[in-house]
């Protein structure tokens, strides 16, 4: 049990179902957690504040300026107080928000501090989980969805709310779900979470991500649809877990991930060379969709029209990963992509057994939620000993941790 001596926030928002708090908050101490309550001041207005605290063996708490009337008329009285998000967010093992209204999913996505709840978010160090419970149009509504999605890309794990009866008397997706269901959720995601942590600390990751761009002349290039997210993901989470992570980076439009050592390259030469330059790494991804073909022959001034067609005549590029694979070192991962229209397992293998991988990850660029410029991924995962690893579809952020799951030495 993941949950037993754990130290968890549980955050109450101000749905109806902030009722079902107080049965959280118990199947919590049944699991050995302490529990810290910390309700909105919408949350009251459903649950007193005596039952949480009463339940939890712990005051629970609303203020964000804990001062009251008194405010700055007597400041050794608040001295301290007001931190107490900061403390908060460093003793805890887990915050979990549940319920969690439309409102509060709101504030925390755009990162509000309008309540001592919110405050504790931004302070926290650890895993945060929320369980939103809210009408069923509410939950639908293009707002909510953006924010969970925002959420999602924090890192933030959202419980899909239950099916059912709702308070308002519709029938639909809204509901927290059962206490004690929510309760085995939190102890699972517990313990992958502190399974992940460190798990990397001491190895060394290099990761190649998004398209190349060959140059036809000065102000045209031959490339591809590749965003990167999926590679500057697996980056994320492998720094996350601590390694020491490099990211060679073709032309996108992404923020570097933290605690990530970012290069910046152009062309399949680029890559190459800085690849060569990285080339112990424990583990190396190779996201990155490099072009085959580059103009063999660039001009160096602005190629003007003519009323006849163009030829262009195109060069193989080095195959980056091929290059890595022919001086791989014992002990090494390597981990390839494979991006496929049809036949896509027996062209994966084919590469896999090529280029002296030991994973390969499969997408299909043909069907929709997968690959190119979508927020979501699902890869099947081949291994050079014949494992098989199906990661079905989530956010690239999901399953850049599940592959790591797979891949990871
Ligand atoms: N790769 C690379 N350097 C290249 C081409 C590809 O490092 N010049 C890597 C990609 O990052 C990816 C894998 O190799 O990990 C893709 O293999 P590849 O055989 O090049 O596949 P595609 O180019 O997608 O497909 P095909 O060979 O079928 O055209």
């Amino acid at each position: 049990m993941a949950l037993a001596g754990a130290r968890v926030v549980l955050g109450v928002s101000g749905s109806i179902a902030a009722y079902k708090a107080a049965e959280v908050v118990r199947a919590l101490g049944r699991a050995g957690a302490e529990v810290q309550p910390v309700m909105t001041a919408a949350a009251t207005r459903f649950i007193p504040a005596l039952t949480l605290s009463t339940l939890a063996g712990r005051e629970a708490l609303v203020e964000l300026f804990p001062e009251g009337d008194r405010g700055a008329a007597d400041p050794g009285a608040a001295a301290g107080a007001w931190t107490k998000h900061v403390e908060l967010g460093l003793w805890a093992d887990a915050v979990v928000v549940a319920p969690a209204t439309a409102q509060t999913l709101a504030s925390l996505a755009h990162g509000f501090c309008d309540s001592l709840l919110a405050a504790v978010v931004l302070s926290a160090r650890c895993p945060v989980m929320v369980a939103p419970a809210m009408d069923h149009d509410m939950w639908l509504h293009p707002a909510t969805q953006r924010n969970v999605e925002r959420l999602r890309q924090d890192g933030v794990t959202v419980v899909e709310p239950a099916s059912g009866p709702l308070a308002s008397g519709l029938v639909g997706q809204g509901r927290l779900p059962e206490p004690d269901d929510l309760v085995a959720e939190i102890d699972r995601w517990l313990g992958e979470a502190r399974a992940r942590t460190g798990a990397l600390a001491g190895t060394t990751v290099l990761v190649t991500a998004g398209p190349t761009r060959e140059a036809v002349d000065p102000v045209r290039f031959l490339s591809n649809g590749s965003t990167g997210t999926m590679g500057f993901e697996i980056a994320a989470a492998a720094a996350r877990r601590g390694a020491a992570v490099t990211l060679l980076a073709g032309p996108v439009a992404l923020p570097t991930p933290p605690g990530v050592e970012r290069v910046d390259v152009v062309t399949a030469d680029d890559l190459l060379r800085e690849a060569l330059a990285h080339a112990d790494a424990d583990l190396v991804v190779a996201a990155a969709a490099v072009a085959d073909y580059a103009p063999a022959d660039p001009s160096d001034r602005k190629v003007a029209k003519t009323d006849g067609d163009l030829t262009l005549h195109l060069r193989r590029t080095p195959d980056v990963l091929a290059a890595l694979g022919a001086q791989k070192r014992a002990g090494q991962t390597l981990v390839g992509f494979a991006l496929e229209t049809h036949d896509g397992e027996a062209h994966a293998r084919a590469k896999l057994a090529r280029k002296h991988l030991d994973w390969i990850a499969l997408n299909a660029a043909s069907t929709p939620g997968e690959g190119f410029g979508t927020g979501t991924n699902r890869l099947t995962l081949l291994a050079a000993d014949g494992r098989r690893v199906e990661i079905p579809t989530a956010s690239k952020r999901t399953v850049a941790e599940a592959f790591l799951d797979a891949v990871a030495p």
